[in-house]
């Protein structure tokens, strides 16, 4: 059986410490107290498939640095790579071989790069292919649907959280929730939301205000409210109708890329993005982000009068691009992605069975290496308005809070998704069921 954690005085202690320097004690309010009771597990290192805490407790590791860790935790070529290219220096804010190593190897594995664009982070892509999005059509607005993340950048910072089902309007008037305080009410005129996984939602919308959006953006496979897979020909048709109306579109990746095949969710889907972003697991850990497209789009940034700006002391930071591109060498090996979705489909049945067997009402929905846990009565959860009525956020938070005491680490948000990387094996998986059994007879 699973071992009991028992003990986490240390942690306690530390949470305790940071919270007189930091905000909350953590970087990110997703890592703090707003979610783990009563105080986070403060972690202290990492190996393959899993982490340990400050109180020396184990942990088999779902949650992956929210998805950026594919390769896990120190894996031995990571480490070799980063340890040869500090000695020779990290980052020159210059041009680099270690650009075009990457570059290529990303052009390679992504059907819709003719060039790639490197930034810091996922928000940064998302943030620049608006830009070029703007830039590219001369039209300011543009279309995000309900519940889709895309980074904390103001005109995406709507939605993006559940909220009681009466607040949010109707699908044919959705009501703006803004995310943050900070953001001028202005920045949202330009944004036209909409239900997603609809298309009658989607055509009348774009009848309505196709003319005036430069980029439709959504995520191929909704990753922000758990992992909400898109109907059967609703991208396509997404896709579709933003060409029909001359507006962009803008697949995030953020999430799905190097994930779900070598060339992401467009691979998968058989898309054609005019624009796609990238991040996460690209970096396998380090911080990166990239936007993908053709030479139309992304040449609008060379410099010239006209240009679209983007600039970043660490844009193409040379340490994270030998890491990009020993990553992307990685998942090239023949039968990568055929693992990856072999140990997530294992993952996904055995937490099937244990809930049939535990008479729970719970969905396990996802596919491969990315899926959520849902109690819910529902079959599926297809939207954001499905999941801000249907999902029992609470017991989802309670059950990951018996399975950290069962040794399994994932965060008790039912928004995120479980993840699984290249160095997830057999033992984890057994791990992660014999734990969910016991947290299953806690639950009641
Ligand atoms: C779909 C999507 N886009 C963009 C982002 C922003 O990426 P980052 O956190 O690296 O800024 C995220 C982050 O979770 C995301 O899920």
């Amino acid at each position: 059986m699973t071992p009991i954690t028992t003990t986490r005085t240390r942690s306690r202690e530390y949470f305790a410490r940071a919270q007189q320097s930091l905000v909350e004690g953590v970087n990110s309010p997703s890592r703090g107290a707003a979610v783990y009771s009563p105080h986070p597990v403060v972690l202290e290192r990492g190996d393959g498939s899993r982490v340990w805490d400050v109180d020396g407790n184990e942990y088999a590791d779902f949650m992956m640095s929210f998805g950026a860790l594919i390769h896990g935790h120190a894996h031995p070529r990571i480490v070799e790579v980063v340890s040869q290219t500090m000695a020779e220096g990290s980052h020159f804010a210059a041009a680099t071989p270690a650009e075009s190593e990457a570059a290529e190897r990303f052009r390679r594995m992504v059907p819709s790069a003719e060039a790639v664009r490197f930034a810091n982070t996922g928000s940064e892509a998302t943030m620049l292919a608006l830009r070029l999005a703007r830039a590219h059509t001369g039209r300011t607005k543009l279309l995000k649907f309900e519940g889709h993340y895309h980074g904390w950048y103001d005109p995406y910072c709507l939605n993006g959280h559940s909220h009681p089902i009466e607040q949010i309007g109707t699908p044919e008037n959705p009501a703006k929730i803004p995310d943050s305080e900070g953001i001028p009410a202005a920045v949202f005129d330009d944004v036209v939301l909409a239900p997603w996984n609809d298309v009658s939602a989607l055509e009348r919308v774009m009848r309505e205000h196709g003319r005036e959006l430069a980029a439709v953006i959504t995520e191929p496979i909704m990753a922000s409210m758990g992992c909400i897979p898109p109907r059967a020909g609703y991208l396509e048709k997404m896709s579709e109708l933003a060409h029909h109306y001359g507006a962009l579109f803008l697949l995030d990746e953020v999430v799905t890329g190097f994930r779900y095949a070598p060339g992401g969710c467009q691979q998968l889907y058989g898309l054609k993005p005019d624009l796609s972003t990238f991040g996460k697991a690209l970096g396998a850990g380090f911080p990166i982000g990239a936007v993908a497209g053709p030479r139309g789009i992304l040449d609008r940034m060379r410099w010239s009068d006209h240009m679209v700006l983007h600039y970043g002391t660490f844009n193409g930071h040379r340490l994270t691009l030998k890491v990009v591109a020993a990553s992307l060498d990685l998942l090239s090996a023949e039968g990568t992605y055929q693992k990856l979705f072999a140990m997530g489909e294992c993952a996904i049945a055995g937490l099937r069975e244990v809930f049939r067997h535990r008479n729970i009402r719970a969905l396990v929905q996802g596919f491969g290496p990315m899926f959520q846990i849902y109690f819910t009565e529902r079959d599926a959860i297809d939207d954001y308005r499905d999941y801000c009525r249907y999902a029992d956020t609470r017991k989802y938070s309670r059950f990951v809070h018996h399975l950290l005491d069962h040794g399994i680490y994932m965060t008790p948000s039912n928004g995120l998704h479980w993840i699984i990387s290249t160095v997830h094996a057999e033992k984890d998986v057994e791990a992660l069921i014999a734990a969910a059994d016991q947290a299953c007879a806690e639950l009641a």
